[in-house]
């Protein structure tokens, strides 16, 4: 499929850590379904070698890049850096996606569609024609609660906030300004649909088909969880607090 017109150079952003078994297939089914995509890995020094996995994989094609950070850092930061760099290279739409085949490449033509007419594009689970397949009762539980009290605490009028598909225009993370977002963890989802937001930029939930990992381990635990819950809670009192001083 080309990149719809107008959109102009596409970076798709994938961080790694601990992904080797899955690093190459995910590189390889970008290439085949956005072909003028260009590709970014950002690994944070992964022990199990997916580095130099993606060093080979750029190496044989010019179209993928490689970004290595010293020391895991959280998703966020490696974003950051990843944002950064796109920025530095020019490039005018920068694509969110995990490494692990959750998020499903063939899916990216339908996000970027959306984004001709928006600003961020969300691939959502939690909204009609939405899926997510073979996740464990426990962590479709734990996902839609964060979802359900960041809609209440935060008032976001977003079905899956703490998505991690998504496709930003170049503007919209430059207006956003990233300098300020000090979210390490998946928080940074979050937080960056609340700045969209916020800066009244026009979000928009496409429906996707969320599977579940088959190779290596999830990277979300107690403390990824925690930070979570308090930003959220931090943000939400705060709000209050900012309307009762009749503050808008
Ligand atoms: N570079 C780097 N550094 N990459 C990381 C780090 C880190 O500290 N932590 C996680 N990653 C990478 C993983 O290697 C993977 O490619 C991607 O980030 C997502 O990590 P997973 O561990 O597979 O996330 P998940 O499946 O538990 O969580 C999914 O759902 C969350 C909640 O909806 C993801 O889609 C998240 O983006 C989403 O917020
Ligand atoms: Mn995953």
């Amino acid at each position: 499929m080309e990149i719809p017109a107008g959109l102009g150079r596409v970076l798709v952003i994938i961080p790694t850590y601990n992904e080797r078994d899955n690093i190459a297939g995910i590189v390889g089914r970008v290439r085949a379904s956005a072909p003028a995509a260009d590709v970014l890995v950002v690994d944070d020094n992964s022990p199990d070698g997916t580095g130099e996995l993606a060093d080979e994989l750029a190496a044989a094609d010019e179209r993928v890049k490689v970004l290595h950070r010293t020391a895991k850092d959280g998703l966020g930061a490696a974003y950051i850096a990843g944002f950064g760099w796109a920025a530095e290279q020019g490039y005018d739409v920068m694509v969110e996606m995990d490494a692990d085949g959750s998020h499903q490449p063939e899916e990216l033509p339908r996000l970027l569609e959306a984004l001709q007419d928006a600003d961020l594009v969300i691939g959502a689970r939690y909204v009609p024609g939405g899926k997510v397949v073979n996740w464990p009762k426990r962590r479709e539980v734990l996902s839609r609660g964060a979802n359900t009290y960041a809609r209440m605490m935060l008032g976001v009028p977003l079905h899956d906030v703490t998505a991690g598909y998504r496709a930003f225009r170049a503007a919209t993370l430059e207006k956003i300004g990233l300098g300020e977002v000090n979210s390490r963890g998946y928080i940074f989802q979050i937080d960056l649909a609340l700045r969209a937001l916020r800066q009244g930029l026009k979000v928009v939930e496409v429906p996707i088909t969320f599977v579940e990992r088959t190779q290596g381990v999830s990277k979300m635990d107690g403390d990824v969880i925690g930070e979570a819950m308090l930003r959220v809670t931090q943000w939400g009192m705060s709000e209050r607090a900012r309307r009762l001083r009749g503050g808008r």
